[in-house]
């Protein structure tokens, strides 16, 4: 396949390492670029005139990108996608003045979305995320990390899992496993540490050995798990084999980030209360501070990670969804980057490189997916703006009009509509200002 007459082609071809500083302004941009695809990889990227006189493209099947913006497919490397039922009841009770911390002490948020999980079938659970893949591939994504954690308790957090990886049995999507701690079951609440000496010895090896997770996650919070019991936790993942992410300074600054970083997490996530100290050991590290907009929006705290600090001290940034039914039921990237620009102050270019390629780091799938460099996996999306700083602009829209995946076109709407420019160009004298 060819796809050609992409208007602006952004690559985010660069070093194999997670773009920091000033890099993660560089999105590679080709104007009227082309792609070419064989056996679901990217076998060449340039200018069009060069790509498309390549004999290696002679009698591909051509795609017109009609002039409009083709990048990597957004990597959502932070959410909660399998969950059984929203809660709007507590969003209500939330816009009338109840706290995410009041509610879950009344045994909301968290434990009610793990009372209806019990009840649920792994096969039906499957079905479910299947459809949730479906929107994804909408909205452009074509990677997703997905966590546990709605189970709790042994077999139903092994089952969550399963039903991972059975969603992820096709060609169309990638999902990434996490095994989450989210909260103590509610029946051994006064029992803690019994809990977690349930978790490191029967589910942590249980999940390892039967490969149904790559990641370890623990919610390290105010009222959810400490901090010695996370560090417990994650050194027992640790051993068993699998890489580390961390919730950490979402609800309170409890010095999360720190510890995890000094355990050489992958990523530390949500961070709205990150201190400049915490920031400062941070740098230097590997760890990826994974940025999650859209639950501040929602719950309306206000209280937005500090990104600018972020990208300015050098460290490596991520952008996910988060997509859960408690703090941001949205799986829109497009929202997220949106969210970055306008109430973060990242720039467009610095969101865009958080949204994919940084994100295929915080999944560890960097070598193969978030830039469109030749070898990599060819999945990329067309989104119908001429220009890519007019994808956060246009806010709370979905630009995405095709889809891309292991070279085969899995999402498509290009051809049902010819123009779906949320504002498209007016015949002025002269051409006017716009497209330029
Ligand atoms: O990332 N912080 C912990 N977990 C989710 C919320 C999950 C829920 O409320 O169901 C989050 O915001």
């Amino acid at each position: 396949m060819l796809v050609v007459n992409c208007g602006q082609l952004l690559t985010l071809r660069g070093p194999c390492r997670p773009r920091a500083g000033k890099e993660m302004s560089e999105l590679g941009l080709i104007r009227n670029g082309a792609v070419l695809v064989r056996d679901q990889v990217v076998a060449m990227v340039g200018p069009e005139d060069r790509v498309s006189r390549s004999p290696d493209a002679r009698g591909a099947e051509r795609l017109d990108a009609r002039g409009q913006v083709v990048l990597p497919g957004f990597v959502d490397s932070h959410t909660h996608a399998l969950f059984v039922a929203p809660r709007v009841d507590e969003y209500e009770a939330r816009i009338r003045g109840a706290s995410y911390a009041e509610i879950a002490k009344a045994g909301g948020g968290i434990q009610a979305s793990a009372r209806r999980m019990r009840a649920a079938d792994e096969r039906m659970l499957t079905d479910h995320l299947r459809k949730v893949i479906g929107l994804f591939l909408e909205y452009g994504t074509t990677v997703a990390e997905v966590k546990s954690g709605y189970g709790l308790e042994v077999e139903p957090e092994l089952k969550m899992l399963r039903a991972i990886r059975a969603a992820t049995a096709r060609d169309d999507f990638e999902l990434v496993p996490t095994l989450l701690m989210h909260d103590v079951p509610a029946r051994l609440r006064s029992r803690r540490a019994r809990y977690v000496q349930l978790v490191i010895g029967r589910l942590i090896p249980q999940a390892a050995r039967e490969g149904l997770a790559e990641f370890f996650d623990v919610f390290c919070d105010r009222g959810y798990f400490t901090l010695a019991e996370s560090k417990q936790l994650l050194s027992a993942a640790a051993r068993a084999g699998l890489k580390l992410k961390l919730h950490a300074e979402q609800l309170a600054h409890t010095g999360a980030a720190r510890m995890a970083a000094r355990l050489k997490a992958v990523s530390v996530d949500h961070l709205d209360h990150l201190t400049e100290g915490d920031i400062r050991r941070l740098r230097g590290t590997r760890t990826i501070a994974t940025l999650l907009p859209g639950s501040v929006l929602h719950l309306g705290s206000g209280r937005y990670p500090p990104a600018r600090w972020l990208v300015d001290a050098g460290i490596p940034v991520a952008l996910a969804t988060n997509f859960n039914p408690g703090s941001s039921p949205t799986l829109n990237m497009q929202l997220i980057l949106s969210l970055a620009c306008s109430q973060m102050r990242m720039s467009p270019a610095e969101a865009v490189t958080a949204a994919t390629i940084n994100g295929a780091h915080a999944v560890g799938r960097a070598d193969r997916v978030g830039s469109l460099e030749a070898g990599k996996q060819a999945d990329l999306i067309i989104m119908d703006v001429p220009d890519y700083r007019e994808i956060p602009y246009f806010f709370g829209m979905n630009h995405c009009v095709m889809t891309i995946k292991k070279g085969r076109v899995v999402f498509s709407r290009l051809s049902a509509v010819s123009h779906q420019h949320p504002h498209p160009p007016l015949p002025l004298e002269g051409g006017g200002e716009r497209r330029g």
